[in-house]
């Protein structure tokens, strides 16, 4: 079942990348006790959330956080490795915390996962946007094939 409202984040290990390599970090690190936007993407790299999903968020990231929110985070199946160069690429800085989900554990806790079996990318995770505060889901939306619904400005308005 697809997380929803008033669900609790599951504790999973994520990673992120830093300049002595993939640091280990727990789900709870990241969301007890702050008020979190964290938008999960489909890969690292892929066209439309290198051109656009990550951009947005990058581009808006003051004025998300003028509203309130402590942490923005992009979650994706791949390794720390891929989502540093990815977040250097996309030059994300300390905007947004570039999360490595690289066994997919939060996208099938969450029931998040995508199979992307026959285009070779495996298990991967849909492209959603949460609000969560202290760990507690308070909005969720997923996108199928675009992203209208998980936009950075949509995510503005939401928060507004
Ligand atoms: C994308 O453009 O977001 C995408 C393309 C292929 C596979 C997964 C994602």
């Amino acid at each position: 079942m697809t997380i929803s409202a008033g669900d609790k984040i599951p504790s999973v290990d994520l990673a992120t990348m830093t300049d002595n390599g993939p640091n280990g970090v727990s789900t709870d690190e990241i969301f007890s006790g702050k008020k979190v936007v964290i938008f999960g993407v489909p890969g690292a790299f892929t066209p439309t959330c290198s051109a656009k999903h990550l951009p947005g968020f990058v581009e808006h990231a003051a004025a998300i956080k003028a509203k309130g929110v402590d942490t923005i985070a992009c979650i994706s199946v791949n390794d720390a490795f891929v989502m540093g160069a990815w977040g250097k690429d996309q030059k994300v800085g300390d905007k947004v915390t570039m999360l490595a989900d690289g066994s997919g554990t939060f996208a099938a806790a969450t029931g998040l996962e995508l199979d992307l079996m026959d285009k070779g990318l495996g298990k991967r995770c849909q492209r959603f946007s949460m609000i969560v505060d202290d760990g507690v889901v308070k909005s969720i939306k997923v996108d199928e094939g675009t992203f209208e619904k998980t936009s950075a400005e949509q995510m503005l308005s939401d928060l507004a």
